[in-house]
């Protein structure tokens, strides 16, 4: 059966990105004769000028039909000053939440020739590769009352909630279990445990699922002190499993200690595996339509894509490897080309070309 890509552009360097993932998917296709279709839609910014809202109702009706979504980045400073909730980020927390898509994968990998341009030491991150299981449709991010609010005695207020069912925890912990069972055998849960209540209940639960995964060494950290040991000592980590403002903030560090944050794939997974594909970088207004941005964080996600919705682990291995080796080779967009030490052997590309060089590469997977 056809399986249907949805590609949802979005706003600065998301059109480009997702231009490029999409010509990798076309060359895959082609070379594996994959039977799958593409489908695009507005959402974000583009979304609100063109009809009005940030996850307009024809976006809805395709994402909840289609068997996988490839996004590029929402926002820029022609939005900054809606409020809140006509904002184009809503049109993303809107759709995760729509889909149902609690779980956040966002792997942290060096690659070893980009090692200069991390922000720690090369030691401190040679071989790193963290993945962190953020959730991603509740805690804080949704938790009811939220608002500002004018109090009585005539003082306004900003209320938000941080919330947390059993259920919840329990679905992304065991998906996080599971995923250190595929890895390392090391599952660090984070919380703020001596605190706040709802991530003591989180601790507890983490817990109570110990003894079904034996072979999974479980730990739990306090955010303040995780923050700390990502830029102490990252390796020590293998799987990081958080809710969801904490995941947002540690996720950002651990891209940071990559160095390549252009680099950068993610996946948000529902209950079924169907999911949505997004690069972790923004949407970088200041460089758009202008040839500069990175596309492989986008073609990585594409990748991402292929392996857990698409059931084609072997087709996203072929996507990785072209990625590496391109790197490899020496091309660099400008935003990881600054560090890459000596300039001998390394070439400065554009958005396309980096794609090009991508498809190319798939000749020789
Ligand atoms: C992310 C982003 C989003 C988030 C914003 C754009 C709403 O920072 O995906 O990490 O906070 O979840
Ligand atoms: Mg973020």
């Amino acid at each position: 059966m056809t399986q249907q890509i949805l590609l949802l552009p979005g706003d600065g360097i998301g059109p480009e990105v997702v231009a490029q993932a999409r010509r990798v998917l076309e060359k895959v296709k082609a070379q594996h004769t994959l039977d799958f279709s593409f489908d695009e839609a507005l959402i974000g910014g583009a979304a609100i000028n063109d009809e009005g809202a940030a996850y307009p109702d024809s976006t809805q009706m395709r994402a909840r039909e289609a068997d996988a979504i490839l996004l590029g980045a929402v926002g820029g400073p022609q939005w900054d000053s809606l409020p809140a909730p006509e904002r184009p980020e809503r049109g993303l927390l809107a759709i995760r939440s729509d889909l149902d898509l609690f779980c956040n994968l966002r792997p942290a990998m060096l690659f070893p020739e980009l090692a200069q341009a991390s922000s720690l030491r090369p030691d401190l991150v040679a071989g790193l590769d963290i993945l962190i299981v953020r959730e991603l449709t509740g805690g804080i991010y949704f938790g009811e009352p939220r608002g500002i609010y004018t109090r009585e005695d005539g003082v306004r207020e900003g209320v938000n909630t941080d919330r947390y069912d059993e259920d919840e925890i329990r679905r992304i912990g065991r998906l996080a279990f599971e995923a250190a069972m595929k890895r390392n055998g090391r599952l660090c849960s984070v919380d703020k445990a001596n605190v706040l209540e709802v991530t003591m209940l989180w601790r507890e639960i983490l817990e109570s699922l110990r003894p079904e995964y034996p072979a999974v060494e479980l730990s739990h950290l306090y955010v303040d002190n995780a923050a700390m040991q990502l830029v102490r000592a990252p390796k020590q980590f293998d799987v990081m499993v958080t809710g969801n403002l904490f995941g947002d903030v540690l996720s950002d560090i651990a891209a940071m200690l990559t160095g390549s944050i252009g680099m950068l794939p993610s996946a948000s997974l529902n209950a079924e595996s169907r999911g949505l594909y997004e690069p972790v970088h923004g949407s970088a207004p200041d460089i758009a339509g202008q040839n500069l941005a990175n596309p492989l964080a986008t073609i990585l996600s594409a990748a991402m894509m292929c392996r857990y919705s698409l059931q084609l682990n072997l087709v996203a291995d072929c996507i990785e490897r072209a990625v590496a080796s391109v790197i490899t080779q020496g091309l660099r967009t400008p935003d990881i080309a600054a560090d890459s030490g000596s300039a001998e052997g390394i070439t400065i590309v554009g958005t396309t070309e980096m794609g090009d060089a991508v498809i190319s590469a798939l000749d020789s997977q």
